[in-house]
């Protein structure tokens, strides 16, 4: 386990099993976010997301949840992720121990792979829980979205007296749609199953305050503490691979370099070709110029 670490942000590079069973103190932590591997097959940098069989799978998660129930605060929230077909498994392992107060649905509008002869996947769900429903945070005026009755139709509510027009804001429902981070977009980094900065924010903006900690056990790209940073929280980020664990390092601006290595931004490719016509437009220039001059001698 390694630790890497300013006044309000932690990156540790280890199994999280082991960093959740000794490296965080029980009852600290006001926010947990966790996107596990899904046991889908994914691929971490040369890890195959799969488990021998779905018992295994499942045995492993519960031993992480609990670890994770243990070290929230009583006022403190999570919200899970796995894949649909885990899903459910989830849900009654936690319900017994938390209070489950949404069932969230990511939806997106691709599917990765077309489906030809089923119905593709669209969507990922989250649940959201709580220790104590009597006490939990919940910044409804942070997150709110335009309600399309009050804000586009302009409805009349009559069972008002005086009648009004509805709202035109509303906490967001239970369907949260958000693109997928794609190759293009600025916020991409090398990652199988990078959850969008939007996503993470309105997670973070309702269910924790300015100072708060928020954990992600699984960090992946570190989008959680990178949302965490730009939202003035506390964050402490776990993740096995090391390959990842230097996005971290370069997101949060903890570190310029990694056992002497540069941290740097992959450059993608339409971005080399982007380079290379600004690079020969640079020499065009310069060509000419030199002509230029030449001719003038
Ligand atoms: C679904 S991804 C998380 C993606 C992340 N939410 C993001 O936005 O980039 C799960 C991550 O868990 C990491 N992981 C798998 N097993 C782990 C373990 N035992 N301890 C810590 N990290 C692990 C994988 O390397 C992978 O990056």
């Amino acid at each position: 386990m390694k630790i890497f670490e300013n006044q309000d942000h932690k990156i540790i590079a280890g199994d999280s099993l082991d960093v959740l069973s000794s490296g965080i103190s029980d009852n600290s932590i006001d926010l947990i976010f966790v996107d596990p591997p899904y046991n889908i097959g994914k691929n971490f940098n040369g890890c195959k997301d799969k488990w021998a069989t779905d018992e295994k799978y499942l045995h492993w998660c519960y031993t992480w949840i609990d670890l994770c129930i243990s070290k929230l605060k009583s006022s403190g929230s999570m919200y899970i992720m796995t894949s649909t077909q885990f899903m459910p498994y989830f849900d009654i392992f936690i319900r017994e121990r938390l209070t489950i107060l949404s069932r969230l649905i990511w939806y997106y509008d691709s599917s990765g792979v077309q489906a030809r002869r089923y119905f593709g996947s669209m969507y990922e769900p989250i649940l959201f829980c709580v220790k104590d429903y009597n006490n939990y945070t919940f910044n409804a005026q942070d997150i709110m979205v335009e309600a399309k009755t009050g804000a586009k139709r302009k409805l009349i509510d009559y069972r008002k007296n005086p009648p009004q027009v509805y709202n035109s804001e509303k906490v967001p429902g239970n369907v949260w749609e958000f693109a997928r981070v794609r190759y293009r977009m600025d916020e991409y980094e090398n990652h199988p199953t990078q959850k969008p900065v939007a996503l993470l924010e309105r997670i973070i903006k309702a269910s924790s305050n300015i100072d708060d900690t928020v954990l992600d056990p699984f960090s992946g790209t570190f989008t959680t503490s990178f949302v965490a940073q730009q939202l003035n929280r506390k964050s402490i980020g776990i993740e096995l691979q090391e390959e990842y664990v230097k996005i971290g390092l370069r997101r949060l601006k903890l570190s310029e370099e990694y056992k002497g290595e540069k941290l740097q931004k992959q450059i993608r490719s339409f971005e080399t070709k982007k380079l290379q016509q600004q690079n020969a437009a640079k020499l065009n220039l310069f060509n000419e110029k030199y002509d230029r001059t030449s001719i003038h001698r």
